[in-house]
């Protein structure tokens, strides 16, 4: 070989370190990895498969590890290829040959998927936490303005009169299912992989139940085959994200159009705008639009190992090993993008008069008309409906709104209405409107306290 030769297989190594490795994220699980040791070596203990001494030496080394990992002592290399490696290796240097027992009974693939396994069950956890703390501050600003009127849109075009609280509990009900979702992904998530070795168990006589109870799971995963290399719960996680991003951007979508010049709903915090460079006049809603946007990377990493999974034949193949950046980016980009809608939530600024003037076009009161005359005319729905489709023309042309229209000008509108009752101005009026729709889960205040009270017993609940 020459030394060119020599040179170039050199540097193929270390391009190839560098490919195979999952060391440089995967570190992030150093603390999951040496728990699952540290119950694994306490499980072979207790089974006689190592003995007392050995058993006490790989913890003390372990949490040693630890500890230098955490005070950043820790020599990182890359040619160890991944955590797992990395701290074995340490623990060589540690405790000498000791260390190889530690991997009696088991392999990387069921280790990693027990690390993966406590990860995403913490995250779940921190998650969830973050859902509730959102909820929290959303209710309590619903509950300042459960008569507060806002235009109740559909197609983004004005609908009918509905209460600003009432607006922002339906995406309390969005978070509260978000919340649930995390939750409930943690029961799957709960049987230990850990003692499934490669693929097919051992004939080691291990507890695999012992383990499982002291890494707090609810039991040991009941198919060697099928735990050495499921991904489900890292999927869960990044749908789970998935649909929590959509429901930050749709309320992001609407901040941004609150705060343009034309709704002007909220004033948004100048913590979370920024200004232009060069239009010194504007202020731009870039917090709003970022959460909408960040939606897009974490759809990207859901596919993404969708993807990476769809072909694998059973059992580990090292195509999973591409898991875990798309699980942590999402991860960290669901954490920021939570605490930060909190926070910008708590400073924001609800303006009701706009709110309420918006209320006053678009003839947000003529369902309201149409109801009025089905019930108390006995009209069939469809002539209601066309005969107040005159009288929004009627209004039109007299540049008014329905809700704003005099008795007399009511009359005058259409044949059949020459008569109506004084009365009907009531049903046309934007609140009244608002507090007719009193069916359950409706809009009316009343209804709305309600949905408010039941939203703060269950947060109670799940205290
Ligand atoms: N770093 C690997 C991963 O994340 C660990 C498992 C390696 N197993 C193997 N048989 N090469 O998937």
């Amino acid at each position: 070989m020459t030394t060119d030769d020599q040179i170039l297989k050199n540097k193929n190594s270390k391009l190839l370190d560098r490919f195979n490795a999952s060391l440089m994220f995967d570190r992030k699980l150093y603390s999951q990895d040496i728990r699952g040791s540290i119950a694994h070596a306490k499980m072979l203990c207790l089974q006689n498969i190592i003995t007392a001494d050995e058993q006490q030496k790989i913890e003390k080394g372990l949490l040693q590890i630890k500890d230098e990992i955490e005070k950043e002592q820790f020599v990182w290399d890359i040619r160890h290829e991944d955590i797992h490696m990395a701290i074995e290796t340490r623990l060589t240097q540690l405790i000498g040959d000791t260390a190889g027992k530690l991997h009696t009974a088991r392999s990387r693939n069921d280790q990693v998927a027990t690390d993966m396994a406590i990860y995403l069950r913490e995250k779940n956890n921190s998650i969830a936490t973050k859902l509730k703390d959102i909820i929290t501050t959303f209710a309590s600003i619903a509950h300042n303005h459960t008569s507060s009127l806002i235009p109740g849109m559909t197609h983004l075009q004005h609908a009918q009169p509905i209460n600003f609280g009432f607006h922002l509990l339906a995406y309390i009900q969005m978070f509260r299912r978000d919340y649930e979702r995390f939750v409930s992904s943690n029961l799957r998530n709960n049987f230990c992989p850990l003692g499934s070795a490669a693929l097919a168990g051992t004939p080691h006589d291990i507890d695999r139940h012992e383990t499982a109870r002291l890494l707090d799971f609810t039991a040991a995963s009941a198919s060697a085959l099928d735990s050495s290399s499921n991904r489900d719960t890292a999927l869960e996680m990044l749908f789970n994200i998935s649909m929590t991003s959509m429901h930050i951007s749709r309320l992001s979508e609407e901040l941004v159009l609150w705060s343009s010049y034309e709704f002007g709903f909220v004033t948004i915090s100048d913590n979370y705008a920024t200004t232009s460079s060069i239009m010194p006049q504007k202020k731009n809603p870039d917090v709003p639009e970022l959460l909408r946007g960040k939606t897009g990377r974490v759809y990207g990493n859901l596919l993404s190992l969708l993807v990476v999974m769809k072909s694998l034949p059973l059992a580990y193949n090292k195509d999973t090993q591409e898991d875990k950046e798309g699980v942590f980016d999402s991860i960290e980009t669901i954490e920021m993008s939570l605490d930060i809608l909190d926070d910008m939530m708590k400073n924001i600024t609800i303006n009701t008069d706009n709110m309420q003037k918006a209320c006053a076009v678009g003839h947000l009161t003529a369902t309201d008309l149409a109801d009025y005359l089905v019930r108390k005319r006995d009209m069939p729905f469809r002539t209601a409906y066309i005969v107040t489709k005159d009288v929004v023309k009627y209004a039109d042309g007299l540049g008014k709104d329905i809700s704003a229209i005099s008795i007399e000008e009511l009359r005058a509108s259409s044949e059949i209405l020459q008569d109506i009752e004084d009365e009907v101005l009531g049903y046309l009026n934007l609140k009244n409107s608002m507090n007719s729709r009193d069916s359950y889960g409706g809009t009316s205040t009343k209804q709305t306290k309600a949905q408010l009270k039941q939203i703060t017993k269950w947060l109670e609940s799940i205290r």
